[in-house]
């Protein structure tokens, strides 16, 4: 098989649902998907398992571009996804798991999907395939045409094509986080202590929200990098923390104090990775259950 791909951070996912209908674009209706990327393959493997639908297991290969590329695939049916993916961990162990909402439309054969990827964001993809796919080189010219048309329909940017797969953008995740947490260290306003500390948190929705230390002359007024972030966080309107990094410039590790971690607690969940380290260096990753281990939690009263 081989087909006609294009990929894009989408800003406004309801816009591209409405325009995609206006075209004449039929809904097929929400999947949940969740693709186990295994280990040791030459190209890529891996398992889909999806609610509606059947699981199946997907080999391909893939050169990352963002002009609308071709790929091809094999599709293998299964009826044990779970038992698959038990055996092809052990054996080769698991790369990275990419959990995703699909909206599915279809027009004149073009597969839209309209992604939201967790831990990611908001993403759209066109895929177009190839009518007689059995042949080694087909003249793909038509379904680029119909990719590059519904890209202007749907008003696409430059700025927000994406060249890489769901699974490398989550794999590049931690080194993202924490890049933005070693930019962000360099504002720290640090006269007392003279160490600078840079905190990224990751939304559900993808973007990332940082802050630094801030001290004061009443040295016990100062404020952590990681509860400015959270300052940030939560003024961008959002009440969740998906993943954390933090950096220092003088300590490989630097763990967040026991204030942060529970500040930190209050919007994460206890499975919430942590990444500690610099963005060239040592790094540890850990979750704010192991952090903060026996955690004092209330419902906020209503
Ligand atoms: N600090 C942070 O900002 N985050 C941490 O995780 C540990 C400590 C700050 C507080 C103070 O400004 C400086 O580092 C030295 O303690």
């Amino acid at each position: 098989m081989r087909n006609v791909e294009l990929k894009a951070r989408d800003p406004d996912p309801a816009r591209s649902l409405e325009r995609s209908l206006a075209l004449g674009a039929e809904d097929q209706g929400e999947i949940r998907q969740r693709d186990t990327y295994f280990a040791g393959a030459r190209g890529r493997i891996k398992l889909r398992e999806q609610d509606p639908g059947e699981d199946e297991l997907i080999q391909y290969s893939r050169e990352n571009s963002t002009d609308a590329r071709t790929s091809s695939y094999r599709r293998v049916p299964t009826g044990e996804g779970d038992a698959l993916r038990a055996a092809l961990d052990d054996a080769y162990g698991t790369l990275v798991t990419v959990t995703k909402r699909r909206r599915l439309l279809l027009w004149e054969g073009v597969r839209i999907h309209l992604d939201e990827v967790e831990g990611l964001g908001s993403y759209l993809e066109f895929e177009a395939v190839a009518e007689g796919s059995g042949a080694t080189d087909p003249d793909l010219s038509a379904e680029q045409e119909k990719v590059e048309r519904l890209r202007s329909e749907l008003g696409i940017e430059d700025k927000d094509l994406v060249a890489t797969s769901y699974s490398d953008l989550l794999l590049g995740a931690p080194d993202q986080l924490m890049r933005a947490a070693d930019e962000v260290m360099r504002t720290a306003y640090v006269p007392y202590s003279h160490f600078p500390v840079g905190a990224a948190l990751r939304a559900p929705d993808g973007s990332i929200h940082v802050g630094s230390n801030v001290e004061n002359a009443s040295y016990p007024q100062g404020q952590c990098a990681e509860t400015s972030a959270i300052g940030a966080l939560i003024a961008a309107g959002h009440t969740l923390i998906a993943e954390v990094a933090v950096t220092a410039e003088r300590m490989d590790i630097c763990p967040p104090c026991g204030g942060c971690r529970q500040r930190l607690a209050e919007f994460a969940s206890a499975d919430t990775l942590v990444h500690l380290g610099r963005p060239d260096g040592p790094r540890e990753t850990t979750t704010v259950g192991e952090l903060l281990p026996l955690a004092f939690e209330l419902d906020p009263p209503v």
